[in-house]
């Protein structure tokens, strides 16, 4: 489906407490810092228009929530719509979710991981830019508290079934079960979920608990190397 470019938010909106760009951070990051109030945080992958991180931020203000967004207007119009409902525990970051894995988070320092709609990168020359590869899998693994859940939607068959058997091979999770909707008809959690649905195509969902199997730094290490 086509995309429009996002709208530009108004010009005298403070964005300082709710956008953030990744490249100005400190590595590794805390990311507890990037919050103003105490509590576990949960990552959101690709945030687009920033749906899901205004609603969930509001559903659980106990609970901080960041997302991580590579299209610059994207994360501005993201970060606009928490600053503009005066959201404390919503922080979009602006840069590229593989960086922010590899180098920036350290182990166990997330409560949850989201992934709603990934690009499907559909040809074969660019299929390596999917998100959900083995080598973020493995950082998810290893960034996750056990316990913690791992959210992954998508409208592409083919590409779940790829990603929810990458997610297996890392041995760090357990399918919890088939995520439903969790709502009537009209709710929603993402832009591109509305779009889904509205369209009467299916979404693929799954969610995944982390189990307690230590992550093995070699294989990490060997990956990069290969
Ligand atoms: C298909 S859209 C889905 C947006 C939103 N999750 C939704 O469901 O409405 C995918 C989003 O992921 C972003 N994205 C793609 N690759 C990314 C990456 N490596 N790091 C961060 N964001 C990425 C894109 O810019 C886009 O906004």
């Amino acid at each position: 489906m086509p995309r429009r470019h996002p709208k530009k938010p108004p010009k005298d909106l403070d964005l300082s407490r709710n956008l953030r760009v990744l490249a100005d951070l400190e590595s590794p990051l805390d990311p507890t810092t990037l919050f103003c109030q105490s509590g576990p945080v949960e990552l959101e992958v690709g945030t687009g228009k920033g749906m899901f991180l205004t609603s969930v931020t509001s559903a659980s203000p106990d609970r901080n929530f960041l997302g991580i967004e590579v299209s610059a207007g994207y994360a501005r119009m993201a970060a606009s719509r928490l600053a503009s409902s005066n959201t404390a525990n919503g922080v979009v970051l602006h840069g590229d979710a593989m960086d922010l894995v590899r180098h920036s988070l350290p182990n166990a320092s997330l409560s949850g991981v989201h992934v709603y709609f990934p690009d499907p990168w559909w040809k074969a020359r660019h299929r390596k830019r999917r998100i959900l590869n083995p080598e973020f899998l493995e950082h998810a693994g290893r960034i996750m508290q056990s316990g913690s859940q791992l959210h992954i939607w998508t409208d592409v068959e083919e590409y779940f079934h790829e990603a929810t058997s990458a997610v297996d091979d890392t041995s760090l999770f357990d399918q919890q079960s088939d995520e439903s909707p969790g709502g009537p008809e009209t709710t929603y959690r993402t832009h591109f979920e509305r779009r889904t649905r509205l369209a009467g195509a299916p979404v693929w969902r799954a969610v995944f608990g982390r189990n307690e199997t230590p992550p093995q730094k070699s294989r990490l290490i060997a990956k990069r190397l290969g």
